[in-house]
């Protein structure tokens, strides 16, 4: 990269805040090893200087590539020779947290767990979790969209965010703190850079609503017969009076038994025989009322299905123990490095007929091919890894994504549930998705980023 470009980065940020060589060589790449291929980030403190950063670029028409935590699995953070990445590790800034108002404002960088911490103090939470709390930033889950473990109840990143601050391609600043639900105040634009994963501007402020935590929470683990009768249980879970469903994480048998003897988990009773298993957590006043709650359930789903397992957790640390089994994804790639992961939601009463499509679809393909499924079950979002090492020949990839994303569009799901398109799934949109609404995104990129400056080849195609 030119050493006038360097220099004048330097004098923006700071030459210490302009890291190549060696030093971007030291940093951790995250889920992706691509993603410092560029080999220069800069690391902006304020939103005045990702401006001036972008100003920069513009002028010089070097690509950016935003960062958060890295930890995205569609590679949307993969950057190349030639391109800026830009970090917002130093803006990491819980700048407000009301908690009369249950609002945070938080600059881009903050992690979700951080946000967690500080709300926590005040009794509260972002009502949006993700197992890479440690590491996803809320400018990142505002740019994907994310989901997670309780979007059936509170909504998506998307309904979440009440304004947000953004730097556009020609180095202006969308300025839209709004820290009221209700505002229909022309065009919702926020909404155009939330899961525009940083292809119309770089989030790096954000306005998001929190809720009180409950007293107590209670946590059990269900083993049963099939996806019909885990659906059943899960609506038994959300109709228990003493206190609300928080989640409902499905893992399939072959997912559970491979974590559980990752983490060397045994439970007398639980022989992790059962095709399905699913994590339920409840929260509310009390925990003995919660954990009778369970036993309540539990009882139900035996009536019905004889041979179901289950336990409810009776300390914390049990509680932690049951969530590794569901949260340690690490554990898939480590026994199939680099296995090629899907991320797919199907409205619930498809999801059965959807799920056996599949096993049988990719069965025919290769009789050895057995995915590992897990999720988030109570929105129908499920999580295919594939037991192969990646990256798959082109050919069988096609015949794959086929099998999975062809039913899709019919049953009403989406091919992307929380991850994104990034440079990975952009085959996958234009197979799926409206032509009309392709049109459409292709002329809004166009008219907020003529230039294609900013994170190119994400989303959309690169030229
Ligand atoms: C999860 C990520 C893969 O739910 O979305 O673990
Ligand atoms: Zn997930």
């Amino acid at each position: 990269m030119h050493a006038e470009f360097l220099a004048a980065l330097g004098a923006i940020v700071g030459s210490a805040q302009v890291r190549t060589g060696a030093e971007v060589q030291a940093m951790d790449p995250g889920w992706h090893p691509d993603n410092l291929a560029a080999g220069v980030v800069v690391l902006p403190a304020s939103t005045a200087e990702v401006a001036a950063v972008v100003r920069l670029c513009g002028q010089h028409r070097v690509p950016i590539v935003p960062q958060g935590g890295r930890t995205g699995l569609v590679g949307g953070a993969i950057s190349q020779p030639g391109e800026l990445i830009v970090s917002l590790a130093r803006m990491q800034a819980i700048e407000l947290l009301d908690p009369v108002s249950r609002i945070a404002v938080v600059q881009g960088g903050a992690t979700l767990e951080a946000l967690q911490e500080a709300a926590a103090l005040e009794r509260l939470e972002p009502g949006i979790d993700i197992p890479a709390r440690g590491s996803a930033t809320i400018a990142g889950m505002v740019s994907t969209n994310a989901g997670g473990i309780m979007a059936f109840r509170n909504g998506v990143m998307r309904h979440r965010v009440l304004g947000l601050e953004a730097v556009l391609a020609d180095g202006s600043v969308y300025s839209d703190l709004t820290q009221v639900v209700k505002n229909s105040a022309g065009y919702d634009l926020k909404h155009l850079l939330i899961g525009a994963e940083g292809s119309l501007g770089i989030v790096t402020r954000v306005v998001l609503k929190l809720d009180p935590v409950p007293d107590a929470t209670a946590t059990a683990l269900l083993g049963l017969p099939s996806v019909a009768a885990t659906l059943q249980a899960i609506r038994w879970a959300l109709d228990v009076g003493a206190g609300h469903l928080r989640a409902a994480e499905a893992l399939w048998q072959g997912y559970i038994r491979l974590t559980a003897e990752g983490l060397q988990w045994r439970e007398p009773g639980m022989e992790l025989d059962q095709p399905i298993y699913v994590l339920l957590s409840l929260g509310g006043a009390e925990e003995a009322v919660l954990q009778e709650a369970f036993e309540g359930l539990f009882e139900k789903v035996l009536a019905h299905h004889p041979d179901a397992t289950g336990i409810v957790a009776s300390s914390a640390r049990q509680e932690r123990e049951l969530w590794r089994l569901r949260e340690d994804t690490d554990l898939l790639y480590r026994a199939h490095p680099g296995a090629p992961s899907y991320d797919v939601s199907v409205p619930l009463a498809r999801l059965d007929g959807y799920v056996e499509q599949v096993q049988r679809g990719l069965a025919a393909i290769d009789p050895s091919l057995a995915p590992y499924l897990f999720g988030h079950l109570a929105d129908g979002n499920v999580h295919i890894v594939l037991n192969r090492p990646g990256p798959l020949p082109p050919a069988l990839s096609t015949q794959i994504e086929a099998v999975l994303y062809g039913p899709l569009r019919a049953l009403g799901g989406s091919f992307s549930a929380e991850h994104g398109v990034g440079s990975k799934r952009i085959g996958a949109m234009f197979d799926t998705l409206d032509p009309v609404k392709l049109a459409t995104m292709a002329h809004i990129k166009r008219l907020l980023d003529p230039d294609n400056l900013l994170n190119p080849g994400k989303v959309l195609p690169a030229a």
